[in-house]
């Protein structure tokens, strides 16, 4: 999160500990700011209206690959506060922002960010391992997921759901970003167990503009995924 940029709501939402948070993106060597997304976040809620790092180094990654992803379709899953996917509904995606189907609040808050930002995702409850009857409309060519690796026993619901959206679509892709606290061979471990291969493992910190950067600690990782065919 960008300290300096953020503001307080000062409507009797502050009650609820509710601020806004703006969020730019630059063009490499130039200074002016091409994008700012507003995220609402809520400081008393945990999880899931809360901006983490992860969160933003996957916008960050999403920014620097814009061209990759006009004009794809973008499903991301445990978005929370949604800033990766409200950055490539910017650069021309069509965006499902989804979580879990009883965070209601979570859901609600995505839709209020939609118009803050004038943009026009979809916002759907999406369970990990849980197959309602819209699950099976969705046909992205890019699947994303900040911080959604970080509890063991959502692991396998979450690659389950991972691994069905990716059979839908096929050459469709899952791109995540985690914090590595046990070296790689976790998810390499979830990535055999499902028949999926990593395709790119990038060091969040390669990427991330120095003024983001000093701001996030910890060791984030970013793996890109697909079904392993062979
Ligand atoms: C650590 S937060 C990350 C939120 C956001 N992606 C970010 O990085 O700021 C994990 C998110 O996953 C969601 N989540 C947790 N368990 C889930 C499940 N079983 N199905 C769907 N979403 C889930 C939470 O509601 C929360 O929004």
């Amino acid at each position: 999160m960008e300290d300096d940029d953020e503001t307080t709501v000062t409507s009797k939402e502050s009650l609820h500990m509710t601020t806004i948070s703006r969020h730019s993106f630059s063009i490499t060597d130039q200074t002016e700011k091409a994008l700012t997304i507003q995220i609402i976040e809520n400081m008393k809620e945990d999880y899931g209206l809360f901006v983490w790092p992860c969160s933003i180094a996957l916008a960050e990654y999403v920014w620097q690959q814009r061209l990759r992803f006009a004009g794809t379709s973008v499903v991301e899953l445990g978005a929370g506060t949604s800033l990766p996917g409200l950055v490539a509904a910017k650069v021309g995606a069509e965006v499902t922002l989804t979580d879990s189907s009883n965070r209601v609040e979570v859901l609600k808050n995505m839709r209020r960010m939609c118009d803050l930002n004038k943009v026009n995702c979809k916002v759907l409850g999406l369970t990990w391992g849980e197959w309602d009857a819209s699950i099976f409309d969705l046909h992205p060519n890019i699947v994303l997921g900040a911080d959604v690796l970080y509890d063991s026993s959502d692991f396998d619901d979450l690659f389950a759901t991972v691994t069905f959206l990716l059979q839908n679509s096929p050459g469709s892709v899952f791109v995540t970003t985690y914090h590595n606290r046990s070296g790689h061979h976790l998810i390499e471990y979830l990535m055999v167990k499902w028949g999926l291969r990593c395709t790119r493992l990038l060091d969040a910190f390669s990427f991330l503009p120095s003024s983001k950067a000093s701001n996030l600690s910890g060791n984030i990782q970013l793996v890109e995924m697909i079904l392993d065919l062979k």
